[in-house]
């Protein structure tokens, strides 16, 4: 029996509200996804992970969602979403749908009627409701902070008028967290699984996986002591969270996958990959580590080795709709993704940033495992810093006390064609603006500008990814050939072999590994054929080594 297709497969992430608009309002939406399908197909996606599309009032980008069983209308309608899917598979791409079980909207049904039902109810006990702390429990129940900033409690006031209870949301105060210890919850999404798979999805993204399940103690933060394990994440009450989904994914037929967005360390990351929990979840390490060779092979040996250990495999990715776009991070001093590195006033090199991007894609497309590629990042797109504020829509920006601009910069509608936006994104002579501004500089990296122009980005990605599906580098072990320190290189079965230059000067490519042909290049290669050809720092070349 052949492999399940996600152990190796080619997955585009496509955030809806910035992918194709067709009704000219400014917004992506399903019609526009589906008149593009074959722009996946051809690029060589063979899955699609789509962004939040359900109900949403949008206070973060649809992962505040009111109606888990319903398509937002500013997206289309559930028959809408279930063309897509059709049609999708006669594409030959397969379906992720995002899946965001840590919390709701606060329109929410089930959120509205606590908030009615009052202290003590069982409707409370879906969420994560306590009376507060001081004399008239005018603090908050504990010292949490929440992940966009700001205290992780908000204040009810009850149906008397009265400042009442407190409930927990990790992220915004309009994304109250569930109660996963509350059967009901946990039944309800058993449902809303179903409800998906029913319409033939493929598998699901797991939003925020790891944090489900909070210590019940609740415990303060300026109590643990240093190096104690996190009271939001973890829990081993978790666990069994995503062995009822799995088992539940089980009884449907074909290979239904589970990825988990978990961002924590390999380790505690890898506990989630037992054989009957999830499938995978995203390899964020390489993202969080910086652009050096030694650096990029220890997270590679340490991904493959918790890979083999669990059997999950990897799936690499080099950005997603929460990071600062790949080619600004790498055109960094510091590539490395943290918060401080977030800032906009950091010096960018967008020259040496796409050259690298370009770099990293043939490095994380040449490795054993899936790989998700986000939308945009084929084009060589990069992080749009200086949208206005007043256009600023993350919430991030708010709850941060405008200290940090949030992630509205990787999030940019994509440009397709044309010289001045919209660039295609939203139909000719639209009502309204895309809702975030694209960059006058985008005309040069639209699709229609890259389509036929062999050097794009669009071409480099094209190519490795039908190279990629040729060869199956999907899957089988991939071996280090032995280099200059500030140097990748490795083979892998079928006669290739991908080879890296992360230092600061050319290198000789005979002696990065022995080759019969150049594949393909992330950059030209510099020297003739008689006298050796050098790979130039920040490329990178598949090889045919026989
Ligand atoms: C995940 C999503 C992010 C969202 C958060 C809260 O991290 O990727 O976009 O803001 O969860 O749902």
């Amino acid at each position: 029996m052949s492999d399940p297709w996600w152990r190796g497969a080619a997955i585009y992430q496509l955030y809806i509200r910035s992918f194709a608009d067709s009704g000219g309002d400014g917004i992506g939406d399903l019609a526009g996804m589906r008149a593009r399908l074959g722009y996946l197909r051809d690029i060589g996606a063979d899955a699609v992970w789509v962004n939040p599309w359900y109900v949403s009032p949008m206070v973060d980008g649809g992962y505040d969602v009111a109606d888990y069983r319903d398509i937002d209308p500013v997206f289309g309608t559930l028959a809408d979403a279930e063309d897509y899917i059709r049609e999708a598979h006669r594409h030959r791409l397969r379906v992720i749908v995002d899946m965001v079980p840590n919390h709701c909207s606060s329109s929410h049904p089930w959120f509205r009627a606590a908030l009615a039902a009052g202290p003590g109810s069982a409707e409370r006990a879906r969420f994560i409701f306590r009376p507060g702390k001081g004399t008239n429990g005018e603090l908050p129940p504990n010292d949490w902070v929440s992940g966009f900033g700001g205290p992780a409690w908000t204040r009810v006031t009850e149906v008397d008028s009265r400042p009442g209870e407190w409930y927990l949301h990790l992220f915004a105060a309009e994304q109250p967290d569930f109660n996963w210890e509350n059967p009901e919850v946990r039944s309800e999404f058993h449902d809303i699984l179903r409800f998906w798979l029913d319409r033939d999805v493929d598998g699901f993204r797991v939003d925020a996986a790891d944090t489900l399940v909070k210590d019940p103690a609740l415990p303060d933060m300026a109590d643990l002591p240093a190096g104690a394990p996190s009271p939001q994440r973890g829990q081993a009450a978790s666990h069994e969270v995503f062995r009822g989904w799995r088992r539940i994914l089980a009884a449907y037929p074909g290979d239904r996958v589970l990825i988990g967005e978990i961002w924590l360390d390999l380790h505690d990351r890898a506990a989630y990959h037992a054989p009957d929990e999830l499938h995978t979840s995203f390899s964020f390490d390489l993202i969080r580590h910086p652009w050096s060779a030694p650096a990029m092979r220890q997270v590679i040996d340490a991904t493959l080795k918790s890979a083999t250990t669990t059997g999950a495999p990897p799936t690499w990715l080099l950005g997603n709709h929460d990071v600062t776009r790949v080619v600004t991070r790498y055109g960094r001093g510091d590539t490395r993704l943290v918060p401080d590195v977030q800032a906009a006033d950091i010096p960018t090199d967008h020259a040496l940033g796409t050259r690298r991007a370009r770099a990293a894609a043939l490095l994380t497309l040449a490795l054993p495992g899936s790989v998700c590629i986000y939308q945009g990042d084929e084009l060589g797109l990069w992080e749009v810093e200086n949208i206005p504020a007043d256009r600023l829509q993350d919430p991030v920006w708010e709850a941060s006390g405008h200290a940090d601009r949030g992630r509205d910069g990787c999030r940019v509608p994509m440009p397709w064609s044309g010289a001045a936006a919209p660039f295609g994104f939203s139909p000719d002579g639209a009502a309204a603006e895309p809702w975030l501004p694209q960059p006058a500089a985008w005309r040069d990296l639209t699709v229609a500008a890259q389509d036929s122009d062999p050097a794009s980005t669009l071409s480099l990605y094209r190519d490795a990814l039908r190279i990629r599906a040729e060869a199956g580098l999907g899957g089988g072990p991939m071996t280090w050939l032995q280099t200059e320190r500030g140097a990748l290189a490795f083979s892998r079965p079928g006669g290739l072999a991908c080879a890296v230059n992360l230092s600061g000067h050319p290198e000789k490519l005979t002696a990065l590994a022995r080759h019969r042909e150049v594949l393909l290049a992330s950059a030209p290669l510099e020297g003739s054929p008689d006298d050796g050809r050098l790979l130039p720092p920040d490329t990178a070349v598949w090889l045919r080594t026989v």
